[in-house]
């Protein structure tokens, strides 16, 4: 009899302690319903407003004040673009509130004018392109190069001649560089086609200027070869990185020689996306690899 006295009071404690934690749950639920309730009662616009960015994958609660100012004076911008342009800087001056750039010695490495590499960051991996790829004295990073190789010798296959005349540059080379066209065109006419030291994407030995070859690269625009290479040059891992009509987003205008190496499963998808390295960075690189 007591042992059925012990079992049965036994029971409804664990009962009790069953309901207890039931009741307390459900408490707690209907306080998280009420206060969002609460908010949408009191904030039910705005609360809809900001819903419209959070849902981005690419969002950051930070900069939520930003999106919303950005949007005020670009009301035309969809709100992918407004958070992307945002989450880019590009509703500051350009190079202020510059940040080192992250993915050292990777292909997903962002280089732009608000993202910089320090003046002695040299890649790894560097190596000479032989003559009959580029003029003398360029070196790029191996997984470049070996590409840029594969590149120019399918296109003389199929009659295009083109030829590296730029690839890796020192932080000290572009500093000599910038500041001889400083001297020439003045820093705002500077800004617009050369990248400060530091802040040059030729710096990460990732990147190439071609040319048909022997001819002025200016002229790049004009021949089969500039089309071969839109055409082409990502399956060989490397984009269009200044292209035409993105200079508000590129800060750059349109470079038809500059090409940068991002390895051909990525240069595709950014091929197929028709955005930016910048852009396709922020939305789809930045959260995964930091
Ligand atoms: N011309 C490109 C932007 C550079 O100077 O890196
Ligand atoms: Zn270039």
């Amino acid at each position: 009899m007591k042992k059925i006295i012990i079992t049965l009071s036994s029971i409804i404690v664990i009962i009790f302690i069953i309901l207890m934690i039931f009741l307390f749950n459900t408490n707690s639920k209907d306080k998280d319903i009420n206060d969002v309730k609460e908010n949408e009662t009191t904030e039910n616009v705005p609360l809809e407003e900001n819903n419209k960015f959070r849902k981005l994958s690419y969002y950051k609660e930070e900069n939520l004040d930003r999106y919303k100012s950005y949007e005020t004076n670009n009301p035309n911008l969809s709100i992918e673009d407004t958070v992307t342009r945002v989450n880019l800087n590009l509703d500051k001056e350009v190079y202020t509130d510059t940040i080192p750039s992250t993915n050292l010695n990777t292909n997903y490495l962002l280089v732009n004018k608000f993202n910089y590499l320090d003046s002695n960051y040299i890649p790894n991996n560097l190596e000479l392109l032989d003559n009959s790829y580029a003029k003398s004295g360029i070196y790029l990073v191996k997984e470049a190069k070996d590409n840029i190789e594969r590149l120019i010798n399918d296109a003389k296959n199929d009659g295009m001649n083109i030829r590296v005349i730029s690839a890796y540059r020192a932080y000290s080379y572009q500093d000599k560089l910038y500041n001889n066209y400083v001297k020439n065109d003045g820093v705002e006419m500077a800004d617009t086609y050369s990248a400060r030291p530091g802040y040059s994407e030729h710096q990460t030995g990732l990147v190439v200027d071609v040319t048909r070859a022997f001819d002025d690269f200016n002229n790049f625009e004009n021949t089969d070869e500039y089309n071969w290479m839109l055409e082409n040059a990502s399956n060989y891992g490397f984009i269009l990185r200044y292209p035409k009509d993105k200079e508000d987003i590129t800060t750059y205008s349109f470079e038809a020689w500059h090409y940068r190496y991002v390895g051909v499963e990525l240069a595709q998808k950014i091929k197929a996306s028709n955005l930016t390295f910048d852009e396709y960075y922020v939305r789809y690189l930045e959260s995964d690899k930091n």
